[in-house]
């Protein structure tokens, strides 16, 4: 990949909760309008990755930019300012608001961000999110809680994307679906990257992660053990053995 074409550049960083020190090092790179996946077993920091990029716990060495921009000191709702967006693990979508009111969660807070780029970014709010996904727009006045799991996923990526962002970070957002419903959500993610979005995808689901990708990296207690295109992953039997117990 391009240093030129680096959307986001995660460089050697170190990250821990308080004397636990989860991210030993890390370096990964999201290229600009693709999708890279990081993959690794439960407990070797996919989430203290995302954490980190989000601003919610930072590293205390090493650097992350975004459009070229440092993100050190940045709180979270900058770093959202500034076009990264953020799926959490367990979707955390506010229960007892409507679907309609969760989409309008970040407007408040970004109301009037165009995003920038190919003229693409920019197009989200209710009526589009609505468009792309029908299922919420029929239950657009029903409350959070009431949604299955599929649906609260769908709202959780509907809500990052009203904000317009020019990266979405989702942390496993197959995460107890069932098998129909991640293939819905391979596709999902392909048509977001193709509307200008770029992600940074974290996955327990190999199958799903191989995809979608346009490059993978595999983590293994809080370092990059392995990078490559999903084709050259393929090959690798001892990494997938090794790391993904594959
Ligand atoms: N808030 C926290 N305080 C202390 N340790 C944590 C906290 N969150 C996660 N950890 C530890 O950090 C390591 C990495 O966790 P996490 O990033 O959630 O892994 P993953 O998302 O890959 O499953 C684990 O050993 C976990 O127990
Ligand atoms: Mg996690």
């Amino acid at each position: 990949m391009a240093k030129s074409d680096s959307l986001l550049t995660v460089n050697d960083i170190h990250t821990y909760y308080g004397d636990s020190y989860v991210l030993q090092g890390l370096s990964l790179e999201v290229a600009s309008g693709q999708i890279a996946t990081l993959l690794g077993r439960n407990g070797m920091g996919k989430t203290t990755l995302i954490r980190s990029v989000a601003g919610l716990t930072p590293p205390r060495r090493g650097t992350i930019s975004f459009k070229g921009k440092s993100l050190a000191g940045y709180a979270p709702y900058r770093i959202s300012q500034l076009g990264l967006a953020l799926v959490p693990q367990g979707r955390r979508i506010f229960s007892a608001l409507t679907v309609r009111e969760n989409l309008l969660v970040p407007t408040s807070k970004l109301a009037g961000r165009k995003g920038q780029g190919n003229g693409q970014r920019g197009r989200w709010n209710l009526t589009t999110v609505m468009e792309e996904f029908p299922q919420l727009a029929e239950r657009a006045a029903q409350s959070g809680g009431s949604l299955s799991g599929g649906e609260q996923q769908m709202l959780a990526i509907g809500r990052a994307l009203m904000a317009n962002p020019d990266l979405i970070l989702m942390d496993e957002p197959s995460e107890g679906l069932a098998p129909v419903l991640v293939t819905q959500f391979g596709e999902i993610m392909q048509s977001i990257r193709e509307q200008g979005h770029s992600i940074l995808l974290v996955e327990q689901n190999f199958g799903l992660a191989m995809d979608v990708a346009d490059y993978v990296y595999v983590i293994t207690s809080g370092r990059i053990a392995y990078h490559a295109t999903p084709k050259e992953l393929e090959e690798e039997t001892e990494v997938l053995d090794q790391h993904l117990g594959i």
